[in-house]
């Protein structure tokens, strides 16, 4: 593999204001430098666009900074070490890392985590395997408290985290899985992949469409859209259910607050525990979850699907599409 002797970068150019545009994104041309002592050469071959970076465009203190102006984005990548001169490093590893965002890098050799591709494709680190999974695991089990014979409803269920949470469920014993997704062509997939209902958001106010779809109610909501998804899972909850908050997708791109959840109060006499969390909280749970997601996916339990957008120049159009909901399963872009 020759390297180039720059790299492409896409920069934060201005802060999105509601709805993120092409013009908040800058593409430029650096240097490439060499490897020094202890770094790795790496030439990226997928990176992940993810709803939270949606945030850290935003100048406000939150759980990561946001990001600066004129500066490279972050975010999740794959890639190939083309040089090394870190011992932990050969050239040809695929490497996991957050310099995501440009098509070439130069890393410390411990930001840089070797993955196995004989185990699993590259890109299935950035999603079932990676972060996304154990999203959907941890909240799941460690923060919804998920009881074999649950009755589970989960939002933006034909994304990254949400088809796996529901397809974990099943496998872990849940009586009944429903899910929430913006398309029909959303609704038959997630039909398949074994959930016992589904329904498009949009054909109806989300409190009926769930009542109809779980009669004897909800034991677990994992909310990855919050406003009226969550305001419809609470008045469906039974006694006792619990929330994990993991995240808030409708209100990423708003201006205003959100009116909804109006019926909070109903957590008094229900009992009910919402709890959000941050993936990275439960990070000692990775090994847990790498074993047993391996084997759901070598059983065929669990399945996942990729949405993949070609080419660094598309980056910016991947991560906006995404919050309009085009792709199903793990959205990715392929940067080779
Ligand atoms: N707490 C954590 O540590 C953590 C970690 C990872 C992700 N998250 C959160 O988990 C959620 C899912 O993330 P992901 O990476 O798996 O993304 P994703 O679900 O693959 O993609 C986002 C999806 O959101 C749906 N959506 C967009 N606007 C919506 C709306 N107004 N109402 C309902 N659905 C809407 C779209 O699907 P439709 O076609 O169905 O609308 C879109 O495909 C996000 O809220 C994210 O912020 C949290």
């Amino acid at each position: 593999m020759t390297r180039p002797d720059t790299a492409r970068q896409i920069h934060l150019a201005s802060r999105p204001d509601g709805w993120p545009e092409q013009e908040n994104f800058r593409f430029t041309e650096v240097p490439l430098p060499e490897p020094e002592d202890g770094e790795v050469l790496v030439r990226n071959h997928f990176m992940s666009v993810d709803p939270y970076m949606r945030g850290r465009m935003n100048d406000v203190k939150s759980y990561v900074p946001p990001f600066r102006l004129d500066e490279p984005l972050e975010g999740g990548a794959v890639g190939e070490v083309v040089a090394s001169r870190s011992d932990r490093h050969k050239i040809g590893d695929m490497v996991l890392h957050n310099a995501g965002w440009r098509d070439w890098t130069v890393l410390p050799g411990k930001a840089a985590r070797v993955v196995d591709t004989a185990a699993a494709p590259a890109s299935a680190y950035l999603g079932a395997l990676g972060l996304t999974g154990l999203t959907a695991y941890a909240g799941l089990t460690k923060v919804a408290g998920f009881r074999e014979g649950d009755v589970v409803f989960v939002s933006g269920a034909a994304g990254a985290v949400g088809s796996l949470v529901g397809q974990i469920a099943k496998a872990l014993g849940a009586s009944r899985v429903i899910g929430s997704a913006g398309s029909a062509e959303k609704v038959a997939k997630l039909l398949d992949y074994g959930f016992d209902a589904a329904f498009n958001y949009h054909d109806g106010p989300v409190h009926r469409q769930l009542r109809d779809a779980a009669p004897d109610g909800i034991d677990v909501y994992f909310d990855n859209v919050g406003g009226d998804h969550l305001e419809a899972a609470i008045g469906a909850m039974n006694r006792g259910g619990r929330i994990a908050l993991c995240g808030a997708i409708s209100q990423y791109n708003e201006t205003e607050p959100s009116p909804a959840p109006r019926n909070l109060a109903l957590a008094i006499g229900k009992e009910l525990t919402l709890r959000g969390f941050i993936v990275r909280s439960y990070n000692q749970y990775a090994a847990e979850f790498a074993e047993l997601m391996g084997r759901w996916l070598q059983e065929g339990a669990v399945r996942f699907e990729e949405t993949v957008v070609t080419g660094l120049d598309n980056a910016p159009q991947a991560f906006i599409d995404l919050m309009r909901g085009a792709n199903t399963g793990k959205m990715l872009v392929d940067l080779r």
